[in-house]
């Protein structure tokens, strides 16, 4: 089990974080269903992006790297019948979008992950894909993967999703574009929109109407559109971790370059902002997925609430939100946000017990945190274990460069899923870090 060991610093100057995992993958998705060949610049290699690329290689794309691009050449709506099952990883995003495809498409397909995607919940989408006419079978223990889908002649349907999730809503828009009809879905609030922006620039018919959005399906012979080429920019989430750790520290200066900026991933920002942090950003591309640079100047932060719509917006940063709340003065309340019990981890619980291991003190809530700071942070001498989720361990990374003494954090290969770079980033940045 890989391990790195962090020491206290302080992080500033300039970075380029790795491309979006949810763009990129949504990219390899549409891009492979394509007819003729997409170039794309940016695409994320992270374990996730490769897995969700591979799984399309099996059913029929061709994916090739050379000259700092991916080019994909899609199968034009038809999937062909993978081989072996598909592993999925650690890949919740591969796994829920995919599935709506491979619903549409006809074919059937076993979609297996690692222990972590083993232990989420998937009946969040068997419901919707089987209202529509497919047939889902969940082997796990509790609705878990091992998942077998079997599909085809799907028809459209309405569906109100039961929870803000931009991977429910997703997985049945992609299954919408093989159904007969129009697939109709309703949000109760906003989540990330990057796969209606790639329908939009593939000029795949779709209606948005506030948080209703609608689809007039291309039937079971698939989706018929042509190649285009994507430029995927930098993942917000993986600049998140860089924006707490110089936004908490008086006088640190941080440039984050080329980074995504779609308002419905940015809510750490105005979070930041109220919690006392100055920060600058400029679009500098404004159509489609927008990005551009993001400045940042730390302050003694302040503790706010975080709660209600807001939370989809920002639902991966609260790990380093909640280490941004261990910083501030006073209360940093965490509401509404239940779903991180089902990420990667329990997310709430293992970032109570994290930060309780260094004095800080935080109330655990069904649905959230409330954490009282400034706390003098101590490292604890007890190892820091991921649990298989990348965000706590890079959570922990940023928090221990503000306490006083060297920890280790152990079961760190997860990392690799969305932020390869992230220890050699630190290091960039000021850190020091030992393995
Ligand atoms: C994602 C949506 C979110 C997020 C995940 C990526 C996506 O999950 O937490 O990391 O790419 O659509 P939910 O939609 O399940 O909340």
């Amino acid at each position: 089990m890989s391990s790195k060991k962090i020491y206290p610093a302080a992080l500033g100057g300039t970075v380029q974080v790795p491309g979006d995992k949810s763009i990129s993958q949504r990219v390899a998705m549409l891009a492979s269903l394509a007819e003729g060949t997409s170039k794309v610049t940016g695409y994320l290699n992270g374990e996730d992006a490769r897995s969700t690329l591979s799984a399309m290689e099996q059913m029929g794309a061709q994916a090739d790297f050379r000259d700092d691009a991916l080019y994909i050449t899609g199968v034009a709506g038809q999937l062909r019948q993978p081989a072996e099952p598909l592993d999925m990883g650690n890949s919740g995003t591969g796994t829920r979008l995919l599935a709506g495809i491979v619903a549409g498409a006809g074919i059937e397909v076993a979609m297996v992950g690692d222990a972590s995607l083993s232990s989420r919940p998937m009946g969040r989408i068997r419901h919707p894909l089987e209202l529509m006419g497919a047939s889902i079978g969940l082997t796990g223990p509790r609705g878990t993967l091992p998942m077998m889908i079997a599909g085809g002649n799907l028809k459209g349907i309405g569906y109100l999703l039961p929870m803000a999730s931009a991977q429910v809503k997703s997985c049945v828009l992609l299954a919408g574009l093989f159904a007969e009809g129009k697939t109709t879905v309703v949000e109760p609030r906003p989540t990330r929109d990057h796969t209606e922006k790639l329908f939009q620039a593939l000029d795949i018919p779709i209606t948005i109407n506030g948080l209703e959005i609608s689809i007039e399906g291309f039937g079971k012979q698939g989706p018929r559109y042509p190649a285009r080429d994507f430029v995927v920019p930098g993942d917000f989430s993986s600049a998140a971790f860089w924006i707490v750790a110089v936004a908490a520290r008086p006088g640190a200066e941080l440039l984050i370059e080329n980074v995504g900026l779609n308002p419905r991933r940015t809510a750490l920002l105005d979070v930041m902002k109220r919690m006392g942090a100055d920060i600058e950003v400029v679009v500098t591309e404004a159509k489609g997925d927008p990005y551009g640079t993001i400045k940042v100047r730390g302050a003694q932060l302040k503790g706010t609430v975080i709660e209600g719509d807001e939370i989809p917006n920002l639902i991966d940063e609260l790990p380093i939100i909640s280490v941004a709340g261990a910083l501030a003065e006073g209360k940093t309340d965490i509401r509404d946000a239940a779903e991180l019990r089902v990420k990667e981890s329990d997310r709430i619980a293992e970032m109570v017990k994290n930060l309780r291991l260094f004095g800080v003190a935080v109330e655990e809530k069904a649905d959230g945190m409330v954490v009282t700071g400034p706390a003098d942070l101590k490292t604890p001498d007890a190892v820091i274990d991921s649990h298989g989720d990348h965000r706590i361990a890079m959570s922990m990374a940023v928090l221990n460069t503000f306490a006083d003494g060297a920890i280790t954090i152990d079961n760190v290969g997860c990392v690799n899923t969305s932020y390869p770079e992230f220890w050699q980033h630190m290091e960039k940045l000021g850190g020091k870090v030992g393995s």
